[in-house]
């Protein structure tokens, strides 16, 4: 397996859920990591928890040069950038006469935009380097459709729409593109827009660790292979 110690790992949506676990898990793998997120103060509190070789950068994935100041930052700090994990997102339930115009908007903005732009920025610096891990934190929304999120759903096909084509498009300058797909996990998505902090189902759910410990495994795989989609529930969920 791929030794991770003193490599750098960009992650968007870092605050909180599966972004803060990966941000653990990475760390404790000996990776310097930069965190990325709107909730500074959060990411500060993550930082401090973690020790020294970890930078924050205050960003909204929805803007083109936030995602530029986080690469940025990987090289400021560290020398070097090897993997990005896409993670931020935001989920809402509802049919598609329930949302808002405003709540299809940002979540078209986050999952999909947000998504593309921390690539762009991160990929010439792989091109250069020769090589370099993209990690998307999709869906298993993005695998089926399902009712009551369409929307959410549609944005998730397009981040496994876009791995896949990435995937195609990166893999002769030694980039990896993969996918994570989970089920339900256990974190402050959607609280408000769906789900509640107390409703039964959060505890069958997976738990953000279990989300981390995959895309670590991810990146703990041979340069010399790629994983395309991981697609994992809990025992207590459906397919
Ligand atoms: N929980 C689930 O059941 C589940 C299942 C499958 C897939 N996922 C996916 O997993 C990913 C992480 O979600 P989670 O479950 O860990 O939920 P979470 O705890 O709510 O975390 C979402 C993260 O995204 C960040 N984010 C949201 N909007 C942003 C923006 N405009 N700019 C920058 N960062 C933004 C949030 O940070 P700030 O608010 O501080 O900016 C937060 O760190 C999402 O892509 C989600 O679709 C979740």
């Amino acid at each position: 397996m791929r030794d991770l110690t003193d490599i750098t790992v960009a992650i968007t949506g870092a605050s909180s859920g599966i972004g803060a676990a990966t941000a653990r898990a990475l760390a404790a793998e000996g990776a310097s990591l930069v965190l990325g997120a709107r909730r500074v103060d959060r990411l500060d509190d993550l930082a401090a928890e973690l020790g020294t070789k970890i930078a924050v950068v205050e960003m909204d994935v929805r803007e083109p040069a936030d995602s530029s100041r986080l690469v940025a930052r990987a090289f400021s700090s560290f020398g070097r950038l090897d993997a990005l994990v896409a993670n931020a997102g935001i989920g809402a339930y509802g049919g598609i006469m329930d949302l808002s115009d405003e709540q299809l908007r940002e979540m078209m903005d986050v999952n999909v935009a947000g998504t593309v732009w921390p690539i762009r920025a991160a990929v010439p610096g792989f091109v250069e380097a020769g090589g370099g891990d993209i990690v998307i934190v999709a869906s298993v929304a993005g695998l089926r459709g399902a009712g009551d999120e369409a929307v959410y759903a549609a944005t998730k096909f397009a981040q496994v729409g876009l791995a896949g084509g990435l995937d195609r498009e990166l893999r002769e300058f030694g980039i990896r593109v993969s996918t994570i797909a989970p089920g339900g996990t256990a974190t402050e998505f959607a609280m408000g827009a769906g789900r509640t902090p107390d409703m039964p189902g959060l505890a069958d759910m997976m738990r953000a660790e279990d989300v981390a410990a995959a895309v670590v495994t991810v990146l703990r795989q041979p340069t010399s292979m790629r994983t395309l989609i991981w697609s994992m529930r809990s025992i207590k969920e459906d397919d």
